[in-house]
């Protein structure tokens, strides 16, 4: 089977943040033929298109990697039914760029009560030419749970739901690249 590198991003600054905790928890759930990286998009600087030739490091080992990824992987918050700061933040650099159009996207909502956000981010990522596979986007209720990392994986429904979902995104994926 075919390898395939992806790009988690997590909305949240959190330390214990449900989202980040989601997204360690699928690296370990992931098929072996899946690599997926952690990326950081918390030391961003406020988004200026002033500032868009700059050489700014973290931006640019951003786009690396997402230049390196078959597809991305986003869990994100809803504050004040909107989406977080920081990935909008996140995606506003990336609008210009070549990395990101036409990236195959799995999103995880780690509150399923949480809608606008989820419909909101995704105008925003369709906006941006991002290709949302919608049979890999997966609603787990970590809101309130307590749950951590470990505590997701041993969560036999929550794990098996981005079980499901990873996989989807994986088989959707590979075909897109062929
Ligand atoms: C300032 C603030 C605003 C929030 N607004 C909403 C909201 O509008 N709807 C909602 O469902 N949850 C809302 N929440 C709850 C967060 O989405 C929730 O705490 C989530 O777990 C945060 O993600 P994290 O655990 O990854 O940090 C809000 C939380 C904060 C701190």
């Amino acid at each position: 089977m075919e390898s395939l590198k992806l790009l988690a991003l997590s909305g949240s600054l959190r330390k214990n943040s449900y989202n980040t905790f989601a997204l360690e928890a699928l690296k370990v759930l992931a098929p072996s033929h899946t690599e997926i990286a952690l990326g950081e998009i918390g030391d961003l600087p406020l988004f200026n298109p002033d500032r868009e030739l700059e050489n700014i490091p973290v931006l640019n080992k951003l786009k690396l990697s997402l230049g390196e990824a078959s597809g991305l992987i986003i869990a994100s918050p809803e504050y004040a039914h909107g989406i977080s700061g920081p990935l909008k933040n996140a995606l506003d650099w990336l609008v210009s760029g070549i990395e990101f159009p036409y990236k195959p996207i799995m999103l995880i909502n780690t509150s399923p009560r949480a809608s606008h956000a989820q419909e909101a981010l995704k105008e925003v990522l369709r906006t941006m030419s991002g290709n949302i596979i919608e049979k890999s986007c997966v609603s787990i209720p970590l809101l309130s749970s307590e749950l951590d990392c470990k505590g997701i994986i041993e969560n036999e429904e929550i794990a098996n739901t981005l079980i499901v979902g990873i996989n989807n995104f994986y088989q959707e994926t590979a075909a897109q690249k062929t």
